[in-house]
């Protein structure tokens, strides 16, 4: 029976006892379970939500999803206008201060981040000391967490001032340790900023420029800065959960950041991109995609760039990516990869597995056809997403620095070890095989 006030109603039927759980903003609260209990010595009810599916982190004023509906908006405007009419520092802005900028404070953010593009001589120095080969978001791990021994002052976040500080400077070397750990993978000199350029253009020009003064072509400059509006933040995705879960020990924001682009980098998430083109390399031709997609279906691995935890329609940005990369092949030429990509697509959408489980390509799909065609190697797929994902880190970090609610992240866990038992020394310990028994591993990719 409806009684029409915001309550939940919860009969533990091991007592009989009923609680009323008020409901706000769809949510009850999980520590109101805490109350329900047997008796004396139970410590209360726990939810128990391991990844996190029904359970919302923090209140957040910065980024909207519908994901039935496919809509997604930073600080209320539709991800499509942004694509479409701003500019990525623009948006930053936008992000970190809920509003879009005046002239003058775009002018001003602008000014301040290219001030910061530069990183410490020294930071040339350990990029040299990883392995030729090493993956670089291994070193933008590395780098983005050692700059905090460079801003010793990164610390005392409470004085604004010198948060915002530390904010333009993350946002402003990311695209130097970036540029910076694809040139050492080639053996190439590191290419200092250009601070003439836009921010896009003068990564492009960090990675690209080999003699004299590197001129971006407006179009790839224009779609990569596209690119990195449509990654700049995701509400509470992995590596922003990351971001806030490290942060709310207090630690600098560039610590926590090295946090959220570990996370990143992962392959069920940013890493997707560098893995779908590696799925569509191995394809190779329309003619295998059957093939493949009934051993995905099987379950040997998932198909990259498709699912996502939120959208269970369609992903918004990756629409915006589809017309941007007509865009870019008009001036780089067709990816040999689109068709592959295309017909993969158009088969898994007509697909019962598919339609039944909501799988629609997301961000990642196309992303990482258009970086090919623009020149960059696979590797360094999931650092240009890094790169356009800092200002949201940032924006999202500092929210939960002023949520008077934030405490330090530390979940809860439902104990399955041992009861207790006592030390046995070592020459009373008879040998045992103990059997290792792990699940079976989890598909991930194709390759
Ligand atoms: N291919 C095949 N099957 C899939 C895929 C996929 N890409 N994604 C999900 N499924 C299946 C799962 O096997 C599962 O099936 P089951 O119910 O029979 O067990 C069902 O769909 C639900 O999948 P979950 O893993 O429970 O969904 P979850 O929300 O936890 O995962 C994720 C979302 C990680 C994005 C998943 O869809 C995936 O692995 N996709 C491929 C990797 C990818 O593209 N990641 C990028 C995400 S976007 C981003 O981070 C920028």
């Amino acid at each position: 029976m409806s009684t029409g006030d915001n309550t939940l109603t919860v009969t533990d039927n091991r007592t009989g006892r009923s609680y009323l759980i008020p409901i706000e903003d769809g949510a009850i609260r999980a520590s109101a379970l805490r109350q329900i209990r047997t008796g004396a010595g139970d410590p209360g009810l726990l939810s128990l939500d391991p990844a996190f599916t029904a359970t919302a982190s923090c209140h957040s004023a910065i980024t909207y999803i519908d994901g039935d509906a496919g809509i997604l908006r930073y600080r209320g405007y539709p991800i499509e206008e942004l694509a479409e009419h701003s500019s990525f520092l623009e948006v930053a802005y936008l992000l970190m201060n809920g509003e879009l900028p005046s002239p003058e404070q775009l002018t001003e953010l602008t000014d301040t981040v290219t001030h910061h593009t530069f990183v410490h001589e020294n930071v040339k120095e350990f990029v040299g000391g990883f392995h030729h080969d090493a993956h670089p978001m291994g070193i933008l791990v590395g780098t983005v967490g050692a700059l905090s021994t460079f801003y010793p002052e990164a610390g005392n976040f409470t004085d604004p001032v010198n948060r915002r500080l530390q904010m333009a400077r993350l946002i402003a070397k990311m695209p130097t340790l970036a540029a910076y750990a694809f040139r050492h993978s080639r053996g190439l000199p590191y290419v200092y900023p250009d601070n003439d350029l836009s921010y896009a253009g003068n990564f492009l020009s960090m990675m690209w420029k080999m003699s004299g003064r590197y001129q971006p072509d407006p179009v790839l400059e224009h779609a990569l800065d596209v690119l990195f509006i449509l990654h700049a933040d995701h509400e509470q995705n992995c590596s922003t959960n990351a971001m806030r879960a490290v942060g709310s020990s207090r630690v600098d924001p560039y610590s926590a950041a090295a946090a959220a682009v570990a996370a990143l980098y992962g392959p069920l998430h940013g890493g997707a991109n560098e893995q779908v083109l590696r799925m569509l390399r191995e394809i190779g031709d329309v003619q295998h995609i059957p093939d493949y997609i009934e051993r995905v279906k099987k379950g040997e691995f998932r198909l990259m760039g498709f699912g996502h935890r939120v959208y269970k329609n369609y992903d918004p940005r990756a629409k915006v990516v589809r017309r941007l990369a007509e865009n870019v092949f008009r001036v780089t030429g067709l990816n040999p990869h689109l068709e592959v990509a295309m017909e993969l697509e158009r088969i898994a959408l007509a697909d019962d597995y598919f339609i039944g489980k909501k799988l629609y390509p997301n961000v990642d799909f196309y992303t990482g056809i258009i970086y090919e065609a623009m020149g960059f190697p696979v590797e360094m797929f999931t650092g240009l997403f890094a790169i356009g994902r800092m200002p949201g880190w940032l924006a999202q970090w500092e929210e939960g620095l002023l949520d008077p609610e934030q405490k330090i992240a530390r979940p809860r866990q439902i104990y399955t070890g041992p009861d207790e038992r006592h030390y046995v020394d070592i020459s009373a310990r008879h040998h045992t095989e103990h059997d290792l028994v792990e699940p079976p591993p989890k598909p991930i990719g194709g390759d």
